[in-house]
């Protein structure tokens, strides 16, 4: 299609201003016809509200899906996860299955959660079976660490249940509700220190799913070294990974912002601990990230804020790749696109299409790119799964892109 790409934004951030920039793409307000608008979770909330029923016309892409919320507000992730398994088991599928305990062989990936106070009947029973471990409760519409506290007695969750009841009013409002969650005390520690993963993950389509990981995400860092020991359980440094808390920290550095490349984690754990494990741990990642995709209808607003010299190249360069993907070659968009973008335009992408793998000694190479829904189904997600069981693939475990049912539309 002829012409050049109109832009807006709501967020005034230099990385995605840059890229539309570099582009040739021309800047327009949002009350003039656009083709392309970034925006905050806010905007689209109310943009596509139900009072004004706005719909994009086909040559229109914003950045989020409108219920983006599914996956992002806590106890709603936890309620479709829940959901997405039993829907499984329903059917049959070998997804589902569990072992001897009840326990879900593949998809035990989220800690045990319940909402309070809704549940707190439910909770309490749970809490009493093993009454020594620790709970973390964290607000559902809240984030960067807002909030979140860590409990081991049940008198702690009483008198929070008992002031919540008392009101109400503030039980009703989603701000007020919390989930609680069985603390996972055994993290892994690098360097006696806890941190977890930003991935960017970007969807291009739910109907097919289509999905790609980039490669470039990190770690976080917490400041203080990790200790289980129940006299530190109010010390959010030692249990809080977010950047948002840590850098209040006095250790907090702030040229590198305790960030580590998710690269350099592969090759840490590679040399610590082996390349068999570590890619499995990665595989189960991917899974993971497909899973919950699966779950729910989706997508996630991860800071655009640089803290760094390198944060700042490294989001510009995410949104870089990330408009060659749903915006290829720069054109105004057409929402009749269906497109698979071949491997040199991923840049730091990749499709998640082996994250089905989760068997050891079945280890897929993710160098294809991305997760594929038309590409998995060609070969049927649960018959790839369950003709795996007990057989062990090649390196590549099998089928070739062209031997799918699918035929991909050309990339201009
Ligand atoms: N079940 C858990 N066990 C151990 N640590 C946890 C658990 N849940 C959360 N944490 C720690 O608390 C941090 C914050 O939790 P979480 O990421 O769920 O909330 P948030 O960062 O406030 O919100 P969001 O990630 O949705 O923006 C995590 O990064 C992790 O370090
Ligand atoms: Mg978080």
């Amino acid at each position: 299609m002829a012409g050049k790409v109109k832009w807006v934004t709501d967020i005034e951030k230099s990385v995605l201003i840059n890229n539309f920039e570099k582009r040739g793409w021309v800047q327009v307000t949002e009350n003039e016809d656009w083709n392309f608008y970034w925006m905050s979770v806010q905007t689209i909330r109310n943009v596509f509200s139900v009072e004004t029923g706005y719909r994009l016309s086909d040559d229109q892409i914003v950045n989020h899906f409108p219920n983006h919320y599914e996956l992002t507000r806590k106890d709603l992730m936890v309620k479709n996860i829940k959901r997405y398994r039993k829907e499984l088991e329903k059917e049959g599928s070998p997804l589902a299955e569990k072992d001897e305990n009840g326990k879900y062989l593949y998809l035990d990936f989220v800690p045990v959660t319940y909402m309070l106070p809704a549940d707190y009947n439910l909770f309490v029973e749970e809490f009493r079976k093993s009454p020594s471990s620790t709970w973390i409760m964290k607000p559902c519409g809240k984030a960067q660490g807002k909030g979140i506290f860590l409990i081991n007695k049940l008198s702690q969750i009483k008198k929070w249940s008992r002031d919540s009841k008392t009101s109400s009013f503030v039980t009703q409002s989603t701000k007020e509700a919390y989930v609680i969650s069985l603390y996972i005390n055994n993290p892994l520690l690098i360097g006696g220190r806890k941190f977890d993963l930003r991935l960017y993950v970007l969807v291009s389509t739910y109907r097919p799913l289509r999905c790609y990981m980039y490669k470039l995400g990190f770690c976080r860092f917490c400041t203080v070294k990790y200790t289980p020991s129940t006299s530190e359980l109010d010390n959010m440094f030692v249990h809080l990974t977010n950047v948002a808390i840590q850098k209040h920290g006095e250790d907090y550095n702030h040229i590198h912002g305790g960030k580590w490349t998710v690269n350099n984690l592969r090759l840490y754990l590679e040399s610590t601990r082996g390349k068999e494990v570590t890619g499995k741990l990665f595989d189960e990642i991917h899974w993971i990230v497909v899973q919950s995709l699966k779950a729910v209808a989706v997508n996630a607003s991860p800071s655009l804020t640089s803290s760094t010299a390198n944060d700042r190249i490294l989001k510009y360069n995410l949104i870089n790749d990330t408009l060659n993907i749903a915006v290829p070659n720069g054109e105004i968009p057409d929402c009749k696109w269906n497109k698979s973008p071949p491997k040199e335009v991923l840049g730091n992408y990749e499709i998640l299409s082996c994250a089905f793998l989760r068997r050891p000694g079945a280890r897929m190479l993710m160098e294809r790119g991305g997760y594929d829904e038309e590409l998995a189904q060609g070969d049927g997600a649960d018959r790839e799964l369950r003709s795996r069981q007990g057989q062990s693939l090649g390196p590549r475990g099998g089928r070739s892109r062209d031997s799918g049912r699918t035929v991909l539309t050309t990339w201009k």
